[in-house]
Order: structure tokens, then C-alpha cells, then sequence
């Protein structure tokens, strides 16, 4: 068997992507009104120039019921879908491939957010359990209580309607989140979901949940649906939930999934509430036997294409290089090395007056030579 290299092409369920290195979803806010903005389009452009293998959008939410971040987009109407079909478009014309970064904040919602409905809706979660702890970091209040889902069709319903518009819009296809805090993490938490009947209790009934999700979603989207994982309860009960769960995940020919890790970043914590720090890929690695793999949290670049060269992953996300770099996967490739420093308040979600300040602000790199 002869060595990858992260410059070498992949297929991923019914697209080849033309690296292996891709961009990470890294939510904030730049859609003015959940509308997703002529800046979006010129963030993404940016990146697709700069050899994106695949960009997965910033965090696209499939309801209306709120939100801690305040022009974070969705993709629930005519106007959002449009409004992603010109950015996909562009993407396309400059070589890019582009998923859409599907995700329910459920318990971590706030009332006052409730952007695309005046009128308070249900916030849905398995359990009526508040968020632990913690204020939102762009609005005020704190994550409250929430009522727990009667039925979760509803929630299910809202993922498939979003992925039908995703493909409408034009997107490669779609990642599911499934990172600290989303709906589909806190069904599978047994701390969050305290339910008695077939959506809790076992790991088998709190699996269930997501399960149903990705087969929703897969029914509109095929083989082009990929998932990111995160670990969040102790130990003993994440391993055995996750790897039951990927599993069954990875029965559904899913094009990737991708295993996130805990991150501190010299200046910058990627903050994961209750996350125990283990081994993801040695974890459930193993239990990956169909998606493509791909591994995310400060793995780039020297370990990205030591992993990829021995085959342990198939790729590897990267997220914050990416905002400072525009053209990462170029800067990577020509072996320049990577200096532009983050802008801490402006990633961690601060609004300067001028948009393009920490987003499509960062220097590109210039070449001596381009290949
Ligand atoms: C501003 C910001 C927003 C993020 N938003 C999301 C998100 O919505 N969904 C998600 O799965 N990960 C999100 N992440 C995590 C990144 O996708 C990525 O996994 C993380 O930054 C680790 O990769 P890195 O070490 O290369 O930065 C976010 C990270 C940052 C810094």
C-alpha cells in the first residue's frame, strides 16, 4: 500500500474533494438577519482560493427558536436558501466544494433570540434540564430552563426540512453537529436526558435520537452526509455511548465522519463544556469502518500529513488557521510558514462596527513562485 499525502485527492460520497485538507464550521456572526451576507460570500471565496479541500459552513441553524449568536444564518426559507445558493455558486466557480454545517442549539437557546418569530416558541430538548452553568457570550441573560420535546419528530422534521433546502441551495451535502451542546449531543447525554421512554435510559434509546436524524437527512442528501463527533459526559459513559453510536452512524454509509478533540491554543481555549480529553482517534477509530476519517483539534500541519501518510485518517479539518490564513491550504503547499496572528475578541464573537475586522480581513500570502 503506497503512502497519501494530504495533496492527494478523495472521494467523499459523490464529490472528489482535491486535497485532504478542509475548513472546519467556525460559527459567528455574519449574517445580517440569519440572511447569509455578500461577506459571507467573500470569506468563503477567499478560502476556496486558498485551496479549501472542503469548506463546511459556519453553523446553519434548522430552527427558528433562537440562538446565542445574533446573525448567525439559517436555511428554513426562500430568502436564506437563495441567499446560499449565490455563496455556493461562487464557491463553485473557483474549484471549492462546500457542505452545510447543520445544527439545534435546543437547551442553549435564549429566549429573547427568537429572530426569524416575534412570538416565543417551544424550545426543544430531551429533558426540561437547564444548560450547566454559564452566560451566553453575545447576548445578555443565561441559558434557562427548557420544555422537553413531547415528540422528537418535530426536531427530526426540522433537520430533514433544512437538508432538503441544503440541497436545493446547491450544497456538496451536509455535516450534522454533534459537538458540545447540540440537540443530538444532549439526547445522547445521559445527564441532559433523563427521559423514561424510547428516546432515554439506555444507550441504545439515547442513540436513537441522532440515529434518526442522519437516516432523515440521508433520505434527502444519500451518501452525502458526514457527522462531527465530540466527547461530553465522564469517561467510562462516553466511550461506551460514542463507540455504540459511531457504530450505528458508520452502518449508515456516511461520506465522513470526523473526530474532534479538546483544543487549547496558545491564546485561544476551544471551549467544550464537560469534555474529558482521550484519545479519539485510538477511541473509535476502530469502530469507523465505512465513512471516511477525519480528525480535527490543532492537528495541522505536520501531524495532519504524518497521520494521513500512514493512513490513520483520511484528512484532517483544520479551524482556526484557517481564519488567519486565507489561503492555508496554498501556504501549506508552497511551505510557507504560518505567521498572521488571531484576533481573539474578534473570533471569540465580538462585533467590531466594520465586519470584515478578524473575518475577511486577514493578509493573504504573496509567492514568489505560484505552482
Ligand atoms: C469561532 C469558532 C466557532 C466554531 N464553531 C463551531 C461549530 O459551529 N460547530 C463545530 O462543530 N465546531 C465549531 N468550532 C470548532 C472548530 O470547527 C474546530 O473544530 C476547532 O477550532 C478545532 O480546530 P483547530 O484547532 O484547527 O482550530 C468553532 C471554533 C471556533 C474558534
Amino acid at each position: 500500500m503506497t503512502n497519501a499525502s494530504p495533496f492527494q485527492p478523495l472521494q467523499l460520497g459523490d464529490i472528489t474533494i482535491q486535497n485532504r485538507i478542509g475548513m472546519s464550521a467556525l460559527t459567528r456572526s455574519h449574517a445580517s438577519s440569519t440572511i447569509p451576507s455578500d461577506l459571507m460570500n467573500e470569506y468563503y471565496i477567499q478560502r476556496t482560493l486558498g485551496a479549501a479541500a472542503l469548506i463546511v459552513t459556519k453553523g446553519i441553524l434548522v430552527t427558528g427558536q433562537g440562538t446565542e449568536w445574533p446573525h448567525a444564518p439559517g436555511i428554513r426559507d426562500s430568502e436564506q436558501t437563495s441567499a446560499w445558493k449565490k455563496i455556493i455558486g461562487t464557491v463553485y466557480r473557483g474549484g471549492g466544494r462546500i457542505y452545510a454545517h447543520l445544527w439545534h442549539v435546543s437547551i442553549l437557546s435564549a429566549d429573547s433570540m427568537n429572530i426569524s418569530d416575534p412570538h416565543p416558541k417551544t424550545v426543544y430538548a430531551p429533558s426540561a434540564i437547564p444548560a450547566r452553568g454559564g452566560k451566553f457570550p453575545h447576548i445578555p441573560g443565561i441559558p434557562g430552563y427548557v420544555t422537553p420535546t413531547a415528540v422528537p419528530q418535530v426536531s427530526i422534521d426540522q433537520f430533514k426540512q433544512a437538508t432538503v433546502n441544503a440541497k436545493l441551495a446547491g450544497f456538496d451535502g451536509v455535516e450534522l453537529h454533534r459537538a458540545n451542546g447540540s440537540l443530538i449531543a444532549q439526547f445522547l447525554d445521559s445527564t441532559a436526558n433523563t427521559r423514561t421512554d424510547q428516546w432515554g435510559g439506555s444507550i441504545e434509546n439515547r442513540s436513537s435520537f441522532g440515529l434518526e436524524v442522519l437516516k432523515a437527512v440521508i433520505h434527502v442528501f444519500g451518501r452525502n452526509v458526514a457527522i462531527k463527533f465530540i466527547h461530553s459526559m465522564p469517561l467510562k459513559e462516553t466511550l461506551d455511548t460514542y463507540r455504540y453510536f459511531i457504530a450505528e452512524a458508520d452502518k449508515l454509509n456516511l461520506s465522513y465522519i470526523t473526530l474532534f478533540r479538546y483544543t487549547i491554543h496558545a491564546n485561544f481555549e476551544i471551549e467544550i463544556d464537560g469534555a474529558i480529553q482521550h484519545d479519539m482517534l485510538q477511541s473509535y477509530g476502530p469502530y469507523i469502518k465505512n465513512a471516511k476519517v477525519f480528525l480535527d483539534g490543532a492537528v495541522f500541519p505536520e501531524g495532519a500529513a504524518i497521520l494521513i501518510s500512514a493512513r490513520k485518517i483520511d484528512g484532517a479539518f483544520i479551524g482556526l488557521d484557517w481564519i488567519t490564513h486565507p489561503e492555508l491550504a496554498e501556504w501549506v503547499l508552497h511551505g510557507k510558514p504560518l505567521g498572521n496572528a488571531l484576533d481573539v475578541p474578534h473570533v471569540k464573537g465580538k462585533l467590531a462596527q466594520d465586519w470584515t475586522v478578524g473575518y475577511t480581513g486577514c493578509p493573504a500570502a504573496i509567492y514568489e513562485t505560484m505552482l
